[in-house]
């Protein structure tokens, strides 16, 4: 974005530098489009990070935070509030398997808390430290605390922040083999991963991959994790993205769409680690504040409808459809894959130094979109997405695209 000079950029000096945002500032939004400062409108397909899943200024969700606001703010959790009360019975409902949930703000946060329940658990089972290994895979995203930056199997996250915390072990993510041979160590607690990587790619577990850990976990005595912090309310064509390949977890991370854009993290525990932290062992100031719980609550109720779903498919097959379309016509992606609503478009490895170019591009046509790992284009629209947003949205796709190749 090169032609508008934006008074408020400037003040982007006060910030750690540590983001590399698009040259625009976002105003307001609805639905799927959002506006800038400068009264630009652009669609948006990437609704945060896969954050705002019912989309920007929700009638449904203003109406929960607004009510909310009007009667309790905080409490901390010396005391108890009725939405993170009801928020958690909706969440254990909706889950099929876990029977207690933590609260907290962030997907790190609650990645953090199953990797300390992970422990808790092995230490009493009687596992000394040695055989507490959690065990995660190549491509993973999983936060950037420290705990959560090593079980991240990147070393780009994690390079001059050593030492890093022990007890992680890494293995190529699809490849069974290696997760087979992992486990015969016999040291590895929990094996941790997400159901399709994100960051690293938009690259779903095979079938094969999910059976197999399941199989692994039950017979080295050790825990399923899965990190459904992107994937998981509905992104994937399931409330839980784990219900696509029917296997059940110990432990289950969710943050992201749990808020519809408020922030809030959650995680989910299964009966066989639910009881092992007792009082004073994990804890957070914020954890279930009773305005992310009072908009997560209805957020979780309006992505466990039949709607959202049919429209999920309905748009993953238009979404997947269009960038293959624009694949075809201009011969830049190598490979359009994920699931739902959760797709990458993978560029050709002689477009893939470009990646950044792209976005701008993308950005001046006024459609917002993500990049994963190196060269993937990843599209994460809100999942209540209509037609006609996505078909612009795509339309303008398309104009960068093309105006890149003219410009090559
Ligand atoms: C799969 C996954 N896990 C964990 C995280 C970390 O979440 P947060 O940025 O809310 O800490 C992310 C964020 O992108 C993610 O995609």
């Amino acid at each position: 974005m090169t032609a508008v000079a934006e008074p408020l950029l400037s003040l982007s000096k006060y910030y750690l530098p540590v983001y590399r945002p698009r040259q625009l500032v976002l105003e307001r939004g609805r639905g799927a489009r959002l506006w800038d400062t400068q009264g630009r409108e652009f669609i948006d397909l990437a609704a945060g990070i896969a954050v705002c899943s019912l989309g920007h200024d929700n009638p449904e969700l203003k109406a929960a935070l607004l009510a909310q606001a009007d009667k309790l703010w905080h409490t901390s959790n010396m005391f108890y509030s009725e939405p993170p009360l009801q928020l958690a019975q909706a969440l254990v409902d909706a889950s099929r398997f876990a029977t207690r949930v933590f609260l907290c703000n962030s997907g790190a946060e609650a990645n953090e808390a199953a990797i300390k329940l992970v422990r808790k658990w092995a230490a009493t089972q009687g596992r000394p430290p040695e055989k507490r290994v959690i065990l995660t895979f190549r491509g993973s995203f999983h936060g950037r605390t420290l705990a959560t930056v090593t079980a991240t199997a990147q070393p780009k996250y994690q390079e001059g922040y050593e030492p890093l915390p022990g007890g992680f072990r890494y293995a190529d993510f699809n490849d069974v083999a290696q997760l087979e041979a992992a486990m015969a160590a016999g040291d590895v607690a929990a094996v941790m991963f997400e159901p399709v990587q994100g960051e690293g790619g938009v690259m779903p577990a095979s079938a094969d991959f999910m059976r197999r850990a399941r199989e692994l976990c039950d017979q080295h005595g050790a825990l399923l994790v899965l990190d459904e912090i992107q994937v998981g309310m509905g992104r994937t064509g399931e409330l839980f993205s784990h219900w696509n390949w029917g296997v059940t977890p110990d432990i289950v991370s969710l943050a992201k769409a749990l808020g519809g854009g408020f922030p809030i993290g959650a995680m989910l525990a299964g009966p066989k680690v639910a009881e092992v932290m007792g009082a004073g062992a994990h804890g957070t100031t914020f954890g279930g504040n009773p305005l992310a719980a009072a908009v997560a609550r209805e957020a979780l109720r309006i992505l466990s409808s039949e709607a959202i779903k049919a429209n999920v498919q309905r748009q993953s097959a238009a979404l997947k459809a269009g960038l293959e379309a624009i694949g075809t016509e201009f011969g830049v992606f190598e490979q359009v894959r994920g699931m739902g609503l959760m797709i990458g478009a993978v560029l050709k490895p002689e477009y893939a130094a470009d990646i950044g170019v792209l976005l701008d591009l993308a950005a001046e046509k006024q459609v917002l979109i993500l990049q994963a790992g190196t060269q993937v284009l990843r599209f994460v629209p809100p999942l209540n997405i209509t037609d006609e947003e996505l078909a612009e949205g795509l339309k303008r796709v398309r104009e960068a695209i093309a105006a890149y190749m003219a410009a090559r």
